[in-house]
């Protein structure tokens, strides 16, 4: 099939990638001409396993373009797809300009019939707007030409999201349109989940399973966070907790680790929307406003652990950070508790060294300036004379620590793991203090 993606950000590149790899002929439109220019030579802006690699075959095989002419775009296409951003206006609102612009364009521009498909997180009732701004559209034209909308959620996790692509666990589609049902089906044709099916639904059930099913993870981990504060003080461990809760099919394994905090681009932002879209309705979603309280008490709590090591008094004491990205395989900092902490730490006076295997091979991501705060590109230095490690993300290599070099290089041997990814009991055999997430007791502070 020939392709249109809108938007060449995280989900717009994997999906473009993925499809041409597919062999499906893929034109990547945006209206960032720069972006676009880097791409055309093969220079991906942002880091995923493996998706530099498929651009570049895509590029090769000439099954993959990029353009930043939106006549190019919409001049002879079976399928367009949407990917541009819906941020958060601030207040949990999702800003719809650009998918709002998307219509427009097409509307505009547009001269046969042909489906569109939402993937971009949009709220409720997004899909039929945009429907009625393109049949407006047209019909200021004059033409008579159909563009049905269609929503089409993804469920991509950053750093796995090559692979999920080609084994999703499920496909949904949300419209009632027998043309866009055939045009999915065959566009997903060798990606279909092992159900072999399209789950078809209205669009707004469609655009609530996205928000429902982030929303639903957030409060998992939670969950998870809330009780791994209490196993900490009455002597339980969370990680036999969640051992003994994943076997049962009605809770299932996955999302029960207990940590410093969930961040990313995707569970904030999508908890704080349907918050927002719900007390539009009137209605008040207690239980989310619970799981994002939770979410950022629990970004605290390490530092919290640090302040009262430290009765409070962090002037003369330097704090080393391993891992600033929300989690492992990405260089995506947004939301991420490592930031929180930071934060704190340069508040009370703290010195502050970070390192990650990926943000520290790119200092224009960490756009942090503070004269006290400093990126290092070795995560023994930046431990130098440190009165205390935190680590805020299980990036494997932090799992093979190598206590000896870091009890060498630190003032005070102290490590608070926020991930729960070393031994307590090595940890305390190479005299170090640790503290964790719900896994060794703590005295009641
Ligand atoms: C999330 C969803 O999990 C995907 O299903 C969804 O497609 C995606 O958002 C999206 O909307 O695009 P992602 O943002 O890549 O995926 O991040 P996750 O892997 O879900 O992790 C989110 C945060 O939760 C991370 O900070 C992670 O460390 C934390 N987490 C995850 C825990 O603290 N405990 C867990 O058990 C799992």
């Amino acid at each position: 099939m020939k392709v249109t993606i809108f938007g060449t950000g995280y989900v717009g590149l994997v999906t473009a990638g993925c499809l041409a790899h597919k062999n499906h002929e893929v034109l990547c439109y945006d209206t960032d001409n720069d972006r676009i220019k880097k791409l055309d030579n093969g220079l991906v802006p942002i880091f995923e396993p493996g998706l530099d690699n498929i651009i570049a075959e895509g590029i090769g095989s000439g099954k993959l373009l990029f353009t930043s002419s939106p006549q190019e775009a919409l001049r002879s296409l079976d399928i367009i797809i949407l990917c541009v951003g819906t941020p958060d206006k601030g207040s949990g609102e999702t800003s719809l300009i650009a998918i709002e612009s998307c219509a427009k364009t097409i509307s505009d521009i547009s001269s046969q019939s042909v489906p569109v498909l939402i993937k971009s997180t949009v709220p409720v009732g997004t899909s039929v707007k945009i429907q009625y701004l393109i049949n407006k559209g047209l019909k200021e034209r004059k033409l008579d030409i159909k563009i049905p909308v269609a929503s089409n959620p993804e469920f991509l996790h950053e750093g796995v999201a090559i692979s999920e692509f080609y084994n999703p666990d499920r496909i949904i589609l949300g419209t009632k349109d027998q043309e866009v049902i055939k045009a999915t089906i065959k566009l997903y044709e060798g990606l279909m989940p092992e159900s072999q099916e399209i789950l078809v639904m209205s669009p707004e059930s469609s655009e609530l399973t996205k928000y429902a099913s982030n929303s639903f993870l957030a409060t998992k981990i939670s969950y998870m966070n809330q009780l791994s504060q209490f196993c900490s003080l009455v002597g339980a461990n969370i990680d036999d907790v969640r051992k003994g809760m994943g076997p049962d099919p009605d809770i299932a394994p996955g999302y029960l680790y207990a940590g410093c905090g969930f961040g990313g681009s995707c569970l904030p932002k999508d908890i704080n929307s349907l918050i927002y879209q719900a007390g539009e309705k009137g209605r008040d979603l207690s239980i989310l406003k619970a799981v994002r309280e939770v979410n950022e008490n629990q970004k605290k709590y390490l530092f919290s652990i640090a302040a009262s090591l430290f009765s409070n008094e962090f002037k003369d004491k330097k704090v080393a950070i391993w891992g600033l990205s929300f989690k492992p395989e990405t260089d995506d900092m947004r939301g991420a508790p490592s930031l929180t902490i930071i934060k704190k730490l340069l508040d009370s006076g703290a010195k502050v060294e970070c390192y990650d295997p990926v943000v520290s091979q790119d200092r224009e991501k960490f756009n942090i300036q503070n004269e006290s705060l400093r990126l290092g590109t070795d995560p023994y230095e930046v431990v130098r004379d440190a009165d205390c490690l935190i680590i805020c993300t299980e990036w494997n290599e932090f799992k093979n620590i190598n206590y000896k070099k870091l009890g060498s290089l630190m003032n005070r041997k102290t490590i608070l793991d926020g991930r729960n990814i070393l031994f307590p009991k090595e940890a305390a055999l190479n005299n170090f203090e640790y503290f964790d997430i719900g896994r060794t007791s703590i005295n009641q502070r």
